[in-house]
This record gives C-alpha cells, sequence and structure tokens, in this order.
C-alpha cells in the first residue's frame, strides 16, 4: 500500500480542513463530560475507543490527530508530552514507535483500541491509509523526521532548537523562488493565528509547527508541499535552510503582528538568529 502522503500530513494537521464527507461536528470545548456535537458512531460528534468509551473534547483538540499526537508525532515523547508543552490532549502513544507498516497503522487508526479511538466511522479508508503512509514514511526517514530538523530542550529554553547545519543563504534563495508570490517578499502578507504572528515570527517560535506546513502544505488552504527534493535526506536539507532563513527579524520581520517576536538570545533559532 502507498498512500499519498503529502495529503496525508495535512490530514494529520487538521483532517477535518481536508475532507469532510461523513458531517462530524466535534464535540464542543469546554462542555465538562457533555458530548453535545454531531455525527460519529453515537451521533454527538464523539469518537469511541474499542471498549465503547467516547473521547470527549473537553480541551478542545477536535480530533485533531496533531493534537492528540503532537507536531513531531510522538507523543508524551515529543514536543507536546509532560517534559515540554505537557498537552492535555495527547492520548499516550509515540506514533514514530509503531514497529507496523503503514496498512497495519490505517487499521489500526480505523479501528481504534485502547489507545486510540476509531476514526472508521467519520474517515475515508483512503485517508486513513494516506494518514498512515505519512506516519510510516516519516518514521522510516523516506520524509524529513523532526528530530533531524530540531531538538528538543527544556520549557526554560523554549522546548526545542533548530539543529545545526543549515544554509540560511539558501533557505532565502528557496523562500525567494517559491514563497514570496504567496507570503511576500518578507513574509508579512498573511498574518497567521488571528494577526498574532507574521511568517518569521512565527517560525522563530513554532518551527515545531511549520516544518510540517512547509513539508505537506496548510490544510484547506492554495499552499501544497513546498519541498521538491527526491530523498528524505534532501526535503529535510529544504526545510532546514528555509527554517534558518526564517530566523532573520530583519528580513522576515513581524510587521504588524499583535505577538512580540523572540528577543536576542532567544534559543530557539540558536546561531541562525539574526
Ligand atoms: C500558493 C500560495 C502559497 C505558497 C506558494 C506558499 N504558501 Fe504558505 N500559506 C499559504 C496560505 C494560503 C496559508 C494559510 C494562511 C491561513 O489561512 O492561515 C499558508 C500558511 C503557511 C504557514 C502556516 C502558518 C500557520 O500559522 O499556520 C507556513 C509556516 C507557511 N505557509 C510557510 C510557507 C513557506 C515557507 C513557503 C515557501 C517554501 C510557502 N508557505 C509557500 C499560501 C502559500
Amino acid at each position: 500500500m502507498a498512500g499519498d502522503d503529502e495529503r496525508g500530513g495535512r490530514l494529520f494537521d487538521s483532517w477535518r480542513s481536508e475532507a469532510n464527507p461523513r458531517q462530524f461536528e466535534p464535540d464542543a470545548k469546554g462542555t465538562a463530560g457533555v458530548p453535545d456535537g454531531k455525527g460519529g458512531p453515537r451521533g454527538d460528534g464523539t469518537l469511541l475507543f474499542a471498549d465503547g468509551r467516547p473521547l470527549l473534547n473537553d480541551e478542545g483538540h477536535d480530533y485533531r490527530f496533531k493534537n492528540l499526537f503532537g507536531w513531531d508525532l510522538r507523543g508524551p515523547a515529543g514536543i507536546y508530552g509532560p517534559a515540554q508543552q505537557n498537552k492535555k490532549s495527547l492520548l499516550g502513544v509515540d506514533l514514530l514507535a509503531w514497529p507496523g507498516d503503514a496498512t497495519a497503522l490505517a487499521d489500526r487508526l480505523e479501528k481504534g483500541d485502547a489507545q486510540i479511538p476509531a476514526f472508521g466511522p467519520v474517515m475515508e479508508r483512503s485517508d486513513l491509509e494516506a494518514l498512515a503512509s505519512f506516519v510510516v514514511a516519516v518514521r522510516d526517514g523516506k520524509l524529513p523526521r523532526p528530530d533531524q530538523l530540531f531538538r528538543l530542550t527544556s520549557p526554560a529554553q523554549q522546548n526545542y532548537a533548530l539543529v545545526e547545519g543549515a544554509s540560511a543563504e539558501r533557505g532565502k534563495q528557496l523562500y525567494a523562488q517559491r514563497c514570496t508570490g504567496c507570503h511576500g517578499a518578507d513574509g508579512t502578507r498573511m498574518l497567521f493565528d488571528k494577526g498574532a504572528y507574521s511568517l518569521g515570527s512565527h517560525a522563530r517560535q513554532k518551527a515545531y509547527e511549520d516544518w510540517a506546513k512547509i513539508l505537506n502544505g496548510h490544510p484547506g488552504s492554495a499552499m501544497k508541499r513546498q519541498v521538491r527534493g527526491a530523498t528524505g535526506k534532501e526535503m529535510t536539507q529544504e526545510l532546514l535552510d528555509l527554517l534558518a532563513a526564517l530566523c532573520d527579524r530583519s528580513a522576515f520581520p513581524r510587521g504588524t503582528a499583535s505577538q512580540p517576536d523572540v528577543p536576542d538570545g532567544d534559543p530557539r533559532c540558536g546561531g541562525y538568529l539574526r
């Protein structure tokens, strides 16, 4: 089985933005144990573990895989885990530790088990296969692995730091060729998170998220995969070069974004911070 791993990556980010053929409206956030959505196996916007227990949405994960497993796919071992951002939405599964193939992972996501609710009632099999192909390709290094892009640090060190070995110069050229048309030459044409970030200020604070956006595209938007390398290694280098380039606060300023930019010495960009 070879699912479409690019689409799979966008489904991992936000499957309901890419496809919603079965009219699933998740249980609303913060309604303290009351399932009040639409669709799904019980018709109330919940999905069920294998024992029939519903996964409620009280913390607002909205059944996005990135909220259930983390942007780096590593669950409790990753950036959303207890030692870093400590997100309550994690299911406790490290997807990169999955030992099987993509077909077996698609089966697991379709049917659910004690740790993962069944997505079969709300997602197409082909989409589950695409998603599983994405996970397995990242695990096997056929796509960039998040640990080749950033390493985890302590919360006092802002949780992560980009790894060495990037060429910010090449990243700047790639940006000019591939991104300027939509994001503007300095990345301020569109702001993100309701005006909170420019592209640069976002990448300097959330590269653990942006690697996935650049690799797979932004769900439900015109932005598709932006890397062109033939191997995981080449794609990793493109991502790292772009992320290093975006660490330049003069070339990619905050613009009119409402959230402050990173200060001098912020550890996330490491030696790439300008
Ligand atoms: C075809 C137009 C297009 C191209 C080309 C494009 N983008 Fe995007 N990008 C978008 C759109 C549209 C969004 C979604 C904006 C939104 O709705 O928040 C987006 C979102 C993003 C995000 C997500 C930010 C967030 O907070 O969610 C990142 C990161 C990003 N783009 C980086 C890049 C980089 C780097 C390149 C070049 C390698 C690039 N984009 C090329 C259109 C494009």
